[in-house]
């Protein structure tokens, strides 16, 4: 629990000059990676009531029209999906929409490459979180008796956090999401978390990682998607997530970029995508080899032990070793470590444009972070915080570096689990970095009354059998896959 004090502290001080006040959840399950979720903990700027996440209505109206008249074939075969993004407290954390139950009601949740659980709060855990005003309550609790296909596991479930948790039971449910539908996914019904878990209006987190880390041990919902024969083009997810950190006039919740599942959206990068192997045996996060950090065009010196890192959408920052994490400040001249709130983190001269790249596994190419990212906020006229922090890792087993949103928006990101589990990014489109900043409208909801549902591409079906190549390589995967979890949980 300790750990994460310092974190909260900072962030209160940093963010809160733009009126609401943020803090960091430092998420730790099985105690292998700390994790900033940066949350509100008083969304003093109202959350609009329009908020959601799929794409635009009439998109919907028209994939409910092809389910209606549409053939069976078409639905299934649909190829890829994609899910609009909302940027929730400039950069602070990225959320998109999924559809879970019978009747269909639609819910806003972190999308986490992560963890690799589903879960979704109650009601009653809703009403703790800041600024969801129960007078007028935009937060849906998911209820497991309003919903006919709910079916209860009588197993608990329980993740922990450095600064909390999240606690409930486990069921099976149905749940849509970016025009995919798995019958019988496993989720947790969330009914204890502490307050600064999620922030309005989010109601829960989709774990997009590898069945090895989901603390309920079961298969996350992009596995099981992918596990459908014939349904999915390419065992694919991809990102492009938007800046708003360094527009002071940034709304709490900003066009936040896109989801792709099935494939990738080639008018959102250019060149070529650059796909690295998670190395061998650390399918689990999603894991990179950091080879290479240049700050201020000097290479850092890395250790010859290898440099794990998670590539992880769900956590704002950038964590790394300490020693590291010092010897890259000490390439920013007038940098100095934080004391008391500060601690793991490092301030440095704001007239400082500092320009950080990485390099991951075996590629050539290093990836710059923008300076605008770098600056995580500014403490006075001249003083400013680093968005790079101290990780002290506890599991040796784990990564060492958690490389999130800083990075990320900077690349298109792509996680690919076939043929081979890798990572990999690409050159952001001018049509991409003209989305950071420009504002505009939010996603637009889909709460309907009744039979809500999500939108998909149409026009990307491709007839593809059981028999698929793809198929086949998943098949291997998940034996693999389901083995790892069958000896972690003996
Ligand atoms: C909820 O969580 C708190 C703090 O972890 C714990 O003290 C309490 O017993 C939990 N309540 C339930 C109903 O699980
Ligand atoms: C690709 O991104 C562009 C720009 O956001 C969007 O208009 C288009 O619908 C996306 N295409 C797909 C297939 O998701
Ligand atoms: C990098 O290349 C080496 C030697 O060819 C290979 O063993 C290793 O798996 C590669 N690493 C990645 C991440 O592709």
């Amino acid at each position: 629990m300790h750990p994460t004090c310092p974190l909260i502290g900072i962030l209160l001080l940093s963010l809160s000059l733009r009126g609401y006040a943020n803090a960091a959840a430092v998420h730790t399950p099985d105690g292998a990676i700390r994790k900033l979720h940066e949350l509100t903990l008083s969304a003093r700027v109202r959350a609009p009531r329009t908020i959601a996440q799929w794409g635009a209505w009439a998109s919907f109206q028209r994939h409910r029209l092809s389910i209606k008249y549409g053939s069976k074939d078409r639905l299934m075969k649909r190829g890829s999906g994609m899910n609009l993004l909302t940027n929730q407290n400039a950069d602070s954390s990225y959320f998109g929409s999924l559809v879970v139950g019978t009747p269909p009601v639609s819910y806003n949740v972190i999308l986490d490459t992560g963890s690799s659980d589903f879960w979704l709060a109650t009601t009653e855990a809703l009403n703790h979180v800041d600024g969801n005003d129960p007078d007028d309550r935009f937060l849906p609790g998911y209820n497991p008796e309003a919903s006919s296909s709910y079916v209860p596991l009588n197993r608990k479930f329980s993740i922990t956090y450095g600064s909390g948790g999240a606690a409930g039971v486990l069921g099976k449910e149905i749940v849509q999401m970016a025009g995919f539908t798995v019958q019988d996914q496993v989720m947790a019904v969330v009914s204890n978390m502490t307050e600064d878990m999620l922030s309005v209006p989010v109601s829960g987190l989709l774990g997009l990682g590898f069945p090895s880390i989901a603390t309920s041990r079961e298969i996350p919902f992009w596995l099981n998607v992918a596990a459908q024969p014939g349904v999915l083009d390419d065992a694919i997810m991809a990102f492009h997530l938007t800046r708003y950190l360094n527009d002071f006039d940034a709304r709490n919740a900003e066009p936040g970029g896109s989801f792709i599942f099935g494939g990738v959206n080639s008018s959102l990068f250019s060149g070529e995508i650059d796909f690295q192997d998670i190395p061998g045996g650390r399918v689990g996060y999603w894991i990179q080899t950091l080879t290479s950090i240049f700050c201020q065009g000097t290479p850092l010196q890395l250790p010859l032990v290898p440099q794990y890192a998670a590539i992880d959408t769900g956590t704002t920052l950038v964590g790394g070793p300490p020693t590291i994490i010092q010897q890259l400040y000490q390439s920013i001249p007038g940098s100095e470590r934080g004391i008391g709130d500060y601690d793991g983190y490092y301030t440095y001269p704001c007239a400082t444009t500092v320009s950080i790249s990485l390099t991951f596994g075996n590629s050539s190419i290093s990836w710059p972070i923008s300076p605008d990212d770098f600056k995580l906020a500014q403490l006075s006229s001249d003083t400013c915080l680093g968005a790079f922090f101290e990780f002290p890792t506890t599991n040796p087993n784990g990564p060492s570096w958690i490389i999130g949103d800083t990075f990320l928006k900077n690349v298109y990101s792509v996680f690919r689990a076939a043929p081979k589990p890798a990572v990999g990014f690409a050159q952001l489109s001018d049509l991409a970095k003209d989305m950071n900043g420009r504002g505009g409208a939010l996603p637009t909801p889909t709460y309907m009354d009744n039979g809500a549902t999500v939108t998909a591409q149409d026009g990307l079906a491709r007839p593809t059998s059981g028999g698929s190549p793809l198929y086949a390589q998943l098949l291997t995967l998940f034996s693999a896959l389901i083995s790892a979890i069958w000896l972690a949980a003996s």
